[in-house]
């Protein structure tokens, strides 16, 4: 894989009233590479996700996608151009099955596609995030690991080229949560480049090839997982906070 920058975010900035949620982010995510972001609660991961999909509009600074300018574009043209996004809190259409629900993902953001070719896309993702023996359960029936599985199918149903996870490991057991390591690994061999929020260490240990640290919407550190665990603007971020 080339090292050509995919994304990259130029003073990104994101108020809610008084909070500033994101604040001057600047960041670069590389073809190939698996990037997580890490930080405290409420140290802006989501919004800044919320802000490259394009789910909130930014209050000031750019982001260019594939040497495109993305910074005004609605969501599903980002969606359209390679950004697919799972969400921390999943919300699958409950009485709809599991393949219905990736249809949904299948034809988002793209107007021209063909039923035919949604479907093709939706039985390359059951197989390959193994939900195809759940392919006609409701979605209101899976188990939390399926659950997460199927946020991660619907996003890639989507055909991303850059996949969004925002926390789609937590709540699972560590084993679980293992495999689930182990399904984004895949996911990239198959040529898609990962940004992933992550609270669990182990897997963020386990899966990132860098990582950028957030904290009250600021980037306080970027690295190896060994280089960032060091560094005593991160340790003091974690100390005395639940994160
Ligand atoms: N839609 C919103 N309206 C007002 N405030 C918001 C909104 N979304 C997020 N915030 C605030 O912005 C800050 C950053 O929130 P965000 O959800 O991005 O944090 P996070 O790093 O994802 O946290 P967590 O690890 O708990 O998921 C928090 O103080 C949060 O309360
Ligand atoms: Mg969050």
């Amino acid at each position: 894989m080339s090292s050509a920058v995919m994304l990259q975010l130029s003073g990104v900035t994101k108020r809610f009233g008084g909070l500033v949620a994101v604040n001057n982010v600047s960041l670069e995510v590389r073809q190939g590479e698996i990037l997580a972001v890490i930080g405290p609660n409420g140290a802006g991961k989501s919004t800044l996700l919320n802000l490259i999909s394009g789910l909130y509009p930014t209050d000031s600074g750019s982001m260019r996608f594939l040497e495109a300018d993305i910074t005004l574009l609605p969501p599903e043209q980002r969606a359209w151009r390679g950004l697919g996004r799972a969400f921390q809190i999943v919300q699958p259409f409950p009485e709809m099955t599991v393949r219905e629900n990736l249809l949904v993902g299948g034809i988002y953001g793209k107007p021209r596609t063909s039923m035919k070719t949604a479907h093709k896309v939706v039985e390359d993702v059951l197989r390959l995030t193994g939900l195809e023996p759940k392919a006609e359960t409701p979605a209101g029936e899976l188990t939390l690991l399926e659950d997460k599985r199927l946020e991660m199918a619907r996003a890639l149903c989507t055909q991303p080229k850059l996949l969004l996870l925002d926390e789609v490991m937590a709540g699972l057991r560590p084993a679980e949560a293992m495999e689930a390591v182990e399904l984004v690994k895949k996911v990239r061999s198959s040529g898609v480049t990962v940004l992933f929020i992550e609270h669990l260490m182990p897997v963020v240990r386990a899966l990132a090839e860098r990582v950028v640290v957030m904290d009250y919407g600021q980037v306080i550190a970027e690295g190896r997982y060994d280089e960032v665990a060091q560094n005593a603007k991160v340790r003091e971020a974690y100390l005395g906070r639940s994160a």
